[in-house]
């Protein structure tokens, strides 16, 4: 992944987190997720009064492309105040539309836009994914 294409997906993870709907924990999460097509997605977390409904900004920015037709992704971007990792709900979302973990790249981004690179893999090494529903 070249520097300008994260510097593009740094940019609008943070334009997205902007959104974030989050007056509970005030953990503000702005996601930016780029599919083979060229096409980029974003997402912000979005909470409820009601704890559980809460859904994550890498969820929403998958649903938003999924229920756009698109399901090859390259790379997502997470801008969060201190460049945490995706939780693992949003790891179990990546693992179902990632079909090399060692190719996809997440960028873990703080609010001094200060970045990181790390693969699914590294991520979520042992990921569970449609093959063991089939494989004996
Ligand atoms: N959150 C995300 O948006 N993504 C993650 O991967 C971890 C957590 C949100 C959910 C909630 O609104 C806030 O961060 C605190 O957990």
């Amino acid at each position: 992944m070249d520097k300008e294409t994260i510097e593009v997906l740094v940019g609008k993870a943070l334009e997205a987190r902007e959104k974030a709907h989050a007056p509970y924990s005030k953990y503000k999460v702005g996601a930016a997720l780029l599919a083979k097509s060229g096409a980029i997605y974003t997402g912000c977390n979005v909470e409820n009064a009601s704890y559980g409904l809460t859904v994550c900004a890498e969820r929403v920015a998958i649903c938003k492309a999924v229920s756009e037709g698109e399901k090859d992704f390259l790379a997502i971007a997470v801008v969060t105040s201190n460049g945490a990792p995706p939780c693992g709900a949003c790891l179990q979302v990546m693992a179902e539309f990632v079909a090399d973990f060692s190719s996809f790249q997440v960028i873990l981004v703080n609010a001094e836009k200060q970045w990181r690179v790390l693969t699914l893999k590294e991520l979520y090494p042992f990921g569970f994914t449609s093959r063991f529903l089939w494989e004996k």
